[in-house]
């Protein structure tokens, strides 16, 4: 039985894109994304998250340097933040008397509101031909990010998101993904020893990148988890969110 739709064959199709042509998205479009994005499912109808839009190239250039120098977030026409936002939380317990306890599940229920309204937003800008890439590189200083977007006290960029028209001359073939066995299990996790497969994802993975004419690692997929993730990565997160009134206890 053939079961699919146009968002399925949609989302099926999606690959990240970073080249952008020099093509504006109207006021309008970048309206209904937001709208679109807005129905996501938010944790108790709390709705803790906040959408900063940025066409300013100035601020677009600074964003780019704090992401670490990724061009995309200079070159493409709009950019979002979408920030974790507990601010309006704080006004709420305040309008009746009451004090916001800050904690973990606070931070955690605002960061996967973010996350949702987001992938709602990707969804949204690619049935319009729209290419996106998202940036977790905003993460990396969230107190400047915080600054340079004017967020009150209790919001952080979780993540940001280009969006402009792909650039037809540099549109990726869709990186493959693990091997569907070993990230869906049926009623039972499986906990069988993912080495195999891994290796196999591996090899993929190179035949892909050296399609694109990339030569990168032979452990395509492992390697680079290896050799990024044998430190503590981004020890300076915690103690930022912290000073912008996230708490983790
Ligand atoms: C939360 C999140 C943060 C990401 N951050 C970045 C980023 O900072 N820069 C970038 O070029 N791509 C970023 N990406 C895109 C991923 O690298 C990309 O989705 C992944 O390599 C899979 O490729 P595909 O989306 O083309 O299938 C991010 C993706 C997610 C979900």
């Amino acid at each position: 039985m053939t079961v699919s739709t146009s968002t399925t064959e949609l989302q099926k199709n999606h690959v990240t894109i970073r080249r952008f042509t020099d093509q504006d998205v109207a006021d309008e479009m970048v309206e209904e994304i937001i709208a679109a994005a807005r129905r996501a499912p938010t944790s108790s109808n709390m709705q803790t998250y906040s959408v900063v839009v940025v066409r300013n190239p100035e601020t677009k250039k600074q964003l780019a340097v704090l992401s670490g120098g990724q061009k995309h977030v200079e070159t493409c026409p709009v950019f979002f933040a979408f920030c974790a936002d507990i601010s309006r939380l704080d006004a709420a317990c305040k309008m009746h008397g009451q004090e916001l306890v800050r904690g973990l599940e606070t931070t955690l229920v605002s960061s996967v509101d973010a996350a949702l309204v987001g992938m709602s937003a990707n969804i949204a800008a690619e049935s319009f031909g729209l290419g996106v890439v998202m940036i977790g590189g905003m993460r990396n200083h969230p107190e400047d990010a915080a600054k340079l977007l004017g967020l009150p006290d209790g919001c952080y960029v979780v993540y940001g998101m280009c969006i402009g028209w792909p650039d037809a001359e540099h549109v990726p073939n869709q990186k493959p993904r693990l091997p569907h066995e070993l990230v869906v299990h049926y009623e039972q996790y499986s906990s069988a020893d993912p080495t195999e497969k891994l290796d196999e994802h591996d090899k993929e993975l190179a035949e892909h990148y050296e399609a694109q004419g990339r030569n990168l690692d032979a452990a395509a997929f492992t390697g680079p988890i290896a050799k990024r993730l044998n430190s503590h990565k981004r020890p300076n997160l915690r103690p930022e969110l912290e000073r912008l009134g996230f708490k983790f206890d």
